[in-house]
């Protein structure tokens, strides 16, 4: 069965640029995207590897460490480095996962057979220090991901951990939020003294905590 939301990642052990690699070692008590690409040599690939590599600062700074993922060899992802670097003006600064035995993929059923038969499609796995699945979203091959999307989401995903809000839609860092339908008005009074916007009894909109 397909991974969904809140399943526990499988962990495994794999070849990758930094060496073979145990995943939940490597993770530690971060946070982790997951990646994966169809295929090295690829133009897609290559300008999405190179805008991961200058993302990475961002991704530090919310505890989050990129890994990414192709079912090609250590060797052809090295050789492929350079051609990133040279085009994209960064090489990638974090690990890639040289999955040529397919394990990874299937682990985390990064093939979609009907949609690209041996090549794995733009799977994101967001994956939190507890190991639990957050995060899922999927591209065809021809489309290259929005990692700046990715970003907003960890945004959203890492506010409401520590605070009972959820975000509305194309919420940015810093906007109002809204409180968990799960709170009455009573515990919210606790939790946001200086009250909200009932535009609905159920639609309580907040100031962010800490924005
Ligand atoms: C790409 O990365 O450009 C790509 C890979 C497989 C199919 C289509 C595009």
């Amino acid at each position: 069965m397909a991974l969904q939301l809140g399943d526990t990642a499988p962990n495994f052990t794999q070849d990758s640029t930094d060496g073979a690699l145990n995943f939940y070692q490597w993770a530690g008590d971060s946070w982790v995207v997951l990646f994966s690409h169809p295929k090295d040599f690829t133009p897609v690939c290559t300008t999405e590897l190179g805008y991961m590599a200058g993302l990475k600062p961002e991704f530090d700074k919310r505890n989050v460490k990129i890994i990414g993922l192709s079912v090609d060899p250590v060797e052809a992802h090295r050789e492929w480095s350079k051609d990133i670097e040279e085009t994209q003006g960064r090489a990638p600064n974090y690990p890639m996962i040289a999955d040529h035995d397919r394990k990874v993929a299937d682990l985390y059923g990064m093939i979609h057979p009907n949609a690209l038969e041996t090549m794995t499609v733009r799977s994101v796995f967001l994956i939190d220090p507890n190991k639990r699945v957050r995060l899922i979203p999927t591209y065809p091959a021809s489309t290259g991901r929005n990692f700046d999307e990715i970003l907003r989401a960890i945004d959203s995903i890492q506010l409401t951990e520590t605070n009972k809000v959820a975000t509305p839609v194309n919420w940015r860092p810093g906007q109002d939020v809204i409180i968990l339908p799960s709170l009455s008005n009573d515990d919210a009074k606790a939790l946001f003294p200086d009250g909200w916007d009932a535009q609905k009894p159920y639609l309580r909109v907040v100031k962010q905590p800490g924005g």
